[in-house]
Order: structure tokens, then C-alpha cells, then sequence
């Protein structure tokens, strides 16, 4: 089968580690950047870290709003996908770059398998929601990481295509783990303690674009029990600089600014970190999977097992409903909600019956 792998964001980079160099085994892939992320340290960092094979094709679209961001996408996908001719066209999760390459795929009317196919938050306000919905719409192969997306999308009416695989972020983070442990020289870097700290990222435009919000979500992070490092994506960077509010942030050292981190470094800190705060999808999954609480920045979430198995609690920007989720006592059990970690093998093996010629 030949495949042409469209990603653009960190989280593509992360979830493409688990499929690419497996699906080159016996098979064409040729993989496309977009270049929605374009900084080392949000791209190629990760290309690097995680072994990704080389890029075929980049894109170099770079940074706009929604609506120019896709539409110079599909403008550069369109010529790119009828010089290729691949057999399919695979997207991972719900950016900008998913929605492109979902809908260059279907306007060229190749084939489309959608990697976190189902996932839903039910806000509509989000741009991320309308790439999945879209996306799977567009999808003749859905691939989906727990029971409830494959019931999601059977609510939408779809069901021919759809397979439950798991989610292809466990198989790496299960990969990476071992390394990860090992790291922990790392914590000194920030004078950190194992357990002694939190762990916070945020970037989701409904939290860091309106002044209002952010001036909320900083006195939110200045107010935690313990201290907490931030990577701070570089969107917020530029919002909290538009705002003047990055000195305030970092006042009295209750928050620890770092720049955006590769995946080992942040996932060292992550399985040691008392507790995430974030607003990230992948965060939410990655802090359940090595067992540490997850205090959500935000008011709903597509990955609903993690809160329903009481490691996920939903506080939006409310400072002490994040203080009394951060003291909650951790549950017993951690089922295997998202899979074993060989999602990636069963995409290449649904890839291959569904499109080989
Ligand atoms: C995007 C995705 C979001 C995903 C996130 C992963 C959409 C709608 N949003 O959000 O779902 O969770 O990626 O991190 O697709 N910037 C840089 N350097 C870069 C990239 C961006 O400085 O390499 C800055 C620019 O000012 C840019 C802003 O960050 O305008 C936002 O970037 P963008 O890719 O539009 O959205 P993200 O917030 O990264
Ligand atoms: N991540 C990272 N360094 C950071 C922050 C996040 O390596 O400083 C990784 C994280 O481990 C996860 C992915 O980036 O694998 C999540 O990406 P992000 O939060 O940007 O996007 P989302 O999942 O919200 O779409």
C-alpha cells in the first residue's frame, strides 16, 4: 500500500512515531509536514527524538488564522496528492493540518484513515471540534482509540470503515518510558523534587487568546500549593507578552517558565510531577498512562475515561476546584482504557486490507 501521511503539530510528531517507520516495512509512505509548527523545538526536535523517518515533502505554510491556515494547506496538498497518487491518505487527531489533509484527500477522491477518529468534546467553539467531525465525515477508515469514540461516531450514523485499534500515543509512550525513568538528573535543572511539584502546560486557544481568561489562568498557576514548571507553548508565550503579564507569572517564584521541551524531557518531568495541569489533549491520556493526576484547564474533555476513572478532574479556570483536585486521594485501579500499546501495528494492518490495490 501507498500511503501519503499528512501532519503538521507536535502531537502529529509524537502519534506519526508509533505508525510511520512500521508502515515502511513492507510499504510506501511518503510523510508531509505542513509546517503549521515550524520551531525546532515544537517540530524538529521531535522528528529527531522519536525516530521518525525523513520528511518527503515540507510544506512550510506557517502560522494564520484557522481559515488561511487551511486554505493555504489545501491549496499546496492538492498538486502534492495528484503527483503522488497514493492509495491513502492518513491524518492523526484534529488540527489544522488533520482538517487539509482530510479534505485535500476528499476533494481528490482518495481514500482517508483518520488516526483518534470519534473523539469528541461537544463545544462546537473549539476550531479542534470542527477538524474532527469533519475529518471523520471525510474518513473511509476510522480508527478509533477507545470503545466510546466507535459509539460516538455510531451516534453521527457512522459505522462502515470504523475500528477500534487503541491509541497510538500508548505505544510510544510505553516505548519511551524506560528512558524517561532513567532522566531524573533532570529534575536539578529546575531545583525540582520527585513529587514535589506540578507540572503545567496551556495553550488551547479558549484559554490564552481572550485577556480576561489568561489574567485568570495566571493567577490560577500563581496560586498552587507547590510549585509549578511551565513549558510554555509558544503561543501563550506571545499572548502573555501582548498582555504584559509574563513578569506577573513569574513573581515570587511559585511558577517556573521553561521553553517548549522535548518529548523525553517532558515526559521525565511528567512521571514525576505531583500532579498536570493542563489544557492539552495528549497530556490528559500521557498523565493517566504513567499514573499521575491530571487537573484539566478546561470545562468538558474528549478523553471522558480518564475523569470517569478518577484520574482526570474538569476545573476549567476555578483556582480551588484545581487546589481540592490537586489533594485528592489517587484510585486503586488504572484500567487499560486507551489499549495494550500496539495500536500502530493494527493501523498499518487496517490500512493495508482496507486500501491495498
Ligand atoms: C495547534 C492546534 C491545537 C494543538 C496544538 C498542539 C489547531 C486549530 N490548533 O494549536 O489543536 O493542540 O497545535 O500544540 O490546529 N507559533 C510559533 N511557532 C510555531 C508554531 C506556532 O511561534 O512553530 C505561534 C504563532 O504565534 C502562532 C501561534 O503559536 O500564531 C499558534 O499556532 P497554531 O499552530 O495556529 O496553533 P496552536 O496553538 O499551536
Ligand atoms: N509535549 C512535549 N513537550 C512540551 C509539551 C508537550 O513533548 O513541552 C508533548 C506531550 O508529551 C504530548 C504532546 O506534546 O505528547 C502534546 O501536544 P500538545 O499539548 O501541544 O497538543 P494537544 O495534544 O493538545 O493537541
Amino acid at each position: 500500500v501507498r500511503v501519503v501521511t499528512v501532519i503538521g503539530n507536535r502531537p502529529q510528531f509524537v502519534k506519526a512515531a508509533a505508525v510511520s517507520s512500521l508502515l515502511r516495512q513492507e510499504h510506501e509512505e511518503v510523510l508531509v509536514h505542513t509546517g503549521q509548527h515550524y520551531d525546532d523545538e515544537l517540530s524538529t526536535v521531535f522528528v529527531q527524538e522519536l525516530g521518525i523517518p525523513a520528511l518527503e515533502h515540507e510544506l512550510a505554510i506557517g502560522s494564520g488564522s484557522n481559515t488561511q491556515q487551511t486554505a493555504r494547506m489545501l491549496e499546496a496538498l492538492a498538486p502534492l496528492l495528484a503527483q503522488e497518487r497514493p492509495d491513502a491518505v492518513l491524518v492523526y487527531g484534529d488540527t489544522n493540518s488533520t482538517l487539509a489533509g482530510a479534505l485535500a484527500a476528499a476533494q481528490a477522491g482518495i481514500g482517508l484513515a483518520h488516526v483518534e477518529a470519534g473523539m469528541r468534546s461537544f463545544d462546537r467553539l473549539m476550531p479542534e471540534e470542527l477538524n474532527r467531525v469533519v475529518a471523520d465525515h471525510l474518513s473511509t477508515l476510522l480508527l478509533c482509540s477507545s470503545q466510546g469514540a466507535v459509539e460516538n461516531l455510531a451516534r453521527e450514523g457512522i459505522v462502515d470503515g470504523v475500528e477500534m485499534v487503541g491509541d497510538v500515543m500508548v505505544d510510544v509512550a510505553q516505548l519511551f518510558a524506560p528512558r524517561a525513568r532513567q532522566r531524573t538528573a533532570m529534575l536539578e535543572r529546575w531545583n525540582l523534587k520527585e513529587g514535589g511539584f506540578l507540572l503545567a502546560t496551556a495553550h488551547r486557544a479558549g484559554n490564552v487568546d481572550a485577556p480576561e481568561r489568561l489574567a485568570v489562568l495566571v493567577e490560577l498557576l500563581r496560586g498552587m500549593p507547590l510549585p509549578v514548571l511551565l513549558p510554555l507553548h509558544p503561543r501563550t508565550a506571545r499572548r502573555l507578552q501582548e498582555a504584559g503579564t509574563l513578569e506577573a507569572l513569574t513573581a515570587g517564584d511559585r511558577v517556573l517558565l521553561a521553553p517548549p521541551l522535548g518529548y523525553l524531557d517532558f515526559t521525565t518531568l511528567l512521571m514525576n510531577a505531583r500532579a498536570v495541569l493542563t489544557d492539552s489533549g495528549g497530556v490528559q491520556k500521557e498523565a493517566y498512562l504513567a499514573g499521575v493526576p491530571c487537573v484539566t484547564l478546561r470545562d468538558r474533555t474528549e478523553w471522558p475515561e480518564t475523569v470517569q476513572a478518577g484520574w482526570n478532574t474538569l476545573v476549567d479556570l476555578d483556582a480551588d476546584a484545581a487546589r481540592e483536585a490537586i489533594e485528592r486521594p489517587i484510585p486503586d485501579e488504572r484500567p487499560e482504557l486507551y489499549g495494550d500499546g500496539r495500536a500502530g501495528e493494527r493501523v498499518v494492518a487496517e490500512l493495508v486490507r482496507r486500501f491495498s490495490a
